[in-house]
């Protein structure tokens, strides 16, 4: 039977919207927890917790306070969080050697919390930017050129120290050529079978990222560089879907799209191409640009925060790495 399109007054579109019940019945997306994932920065030894100027709310822990704070988001029920170590002028080197050590920072804390909270997925950053001295993701040359197999070596071995030390989930933030197959060969070939890859394919070299370059403290290791010749062009969406492609070909689980706001049209689009399990990190600018606002009273924190988040979701996303997980999970508590 052909759908006839009926007109106006017949449709009036304003009925369905009339009261609470029939706009909840036909939402389309509706964010849960189950879609949160909450980055942490993390400090070593027993210094103080720090708060970050440029990320209001958010503040760096060290692996104890780290632990508490896990009991609450377990509690809160958030299926997972993401780990960024801040690492000292000590643990920083040309060849990035601390991101293996075994003993390294975030080693130390994913043993930590897979003891004390099994439950919790914990996902590790594969990326070299806060152990180099230069504050680029990779090991470079001398003209500063940041040198993809020689760093897709370091990379492995760094994936392989997260996985032994109990990462459930290593996530390449590094974007080198060939990374997820290397990464993933050596994960099988350890028996590694079941940690899951997440791979941040379409990584944009994005301005947002500035507030998390504070939070780890790369920005002045990195200076006045860039990252143009790894991280992609803003302008660009096959070269998108062509990264994603060749991730799923090497073995990831889940891709990701980074940062999320200006780039929901490649989030849709890498949805519909290939319908697998599809990550957008709402980014520490993202979260920055919010909180000023809300701060400045021109914005409402708690609806652009449930607004943001819903709209990522109904753009593809399965699940959004984001600043505001705690406090959206707190707030779909209490509503
Ligand atoms: C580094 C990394 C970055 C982010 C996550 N991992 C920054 C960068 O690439 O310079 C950014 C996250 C954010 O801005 O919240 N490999």
């Amino acid at each position: 039977m052909a759908f006839t399109p009926r007109q106006y007054p017949a449709v009036r579109m304003r009925r369905m919207r009339y009261d609470s019940f029939s706009r909840r019945l036909m939402r389309e997306t509706t964010l849960t927890v189950d879609d949160l994932i909450y980055p942490m920065f993390v400090l070593p030894g027993n210094e103080k917790a720090q708060k970050i100027d440029s990320m209001p709310g958010i503040e760096r822990v060290n692996v104890e306070d780290l632990l508490r704070e896990a009991e609450e988001l377990v509690g809160l029920g958030i299926p997972a969080i993401a780990l960024f170590p801040v690492i000292p002028a000590a643990g920083k080197s040309e060849n990035a050697a601390e991101a293996y050590n075994p003993e390294g920072l975030v080693p130390t804390a994913v043993r930590a919390l897979k003891s004390r909270f099994p439950e919790l997925g914990v996902i590790t950053d594969v990326a070299l930017d806060p152990y180099t001295t230069h504050g680029q993701d990779g090991l470079i040359n001398d003209k500063g050129y940041v040198l993809n197999d020689a760093t897709v070596e370091v990379l492995v071995k760094q994936g392989l120290t997260h996985a032994e030390a109990g990462a459930d989930v290593v996530a390449p933030s590094d974007m080198m050529d060939g990374r997820i197959g290397e990464l993933r060969g050596a994960l099988e070939k350890q028996s590694y079978i079941n940690t899951r890859i997440l791979a941040y394919s379409a990584k944009y070299a994005s301005a947002y990222y500035g507030p998390f370059r504070d939070a780890v403290g790369s920005a002045a290791n990195l200076g006045k560089s860039d990252k143009y010749s790894y991280q992609m062009d803003p302008g660009n969406s096959d070269e998108a879907m062509q990264e994603i492609a060749l991730d799923l070909a090497e073995g990831a689980d889940m891709v990701m799209v980074k940062p999320g706001m200006p780039y929901l049209d490649i989030v849709r689009r890498a949805k519909s191409e290939f319908q697998v399990p599809t990550f957008v990190y709402q980014v520490s600018g993202e979260y920055a640009m919010h909180m000023a606002a809300a701060q400045q009273g021109w914005l409402n924190e708690t609806a652009v925060m449930m607004e943001s988040l819903t709209c990522i979701k109904r753009a593809g996303s399965d699940g959004i790495l984001t600043y505001f997980a705690k406090k959206a999970a707190q707030h779909l508590k209490q509503t």
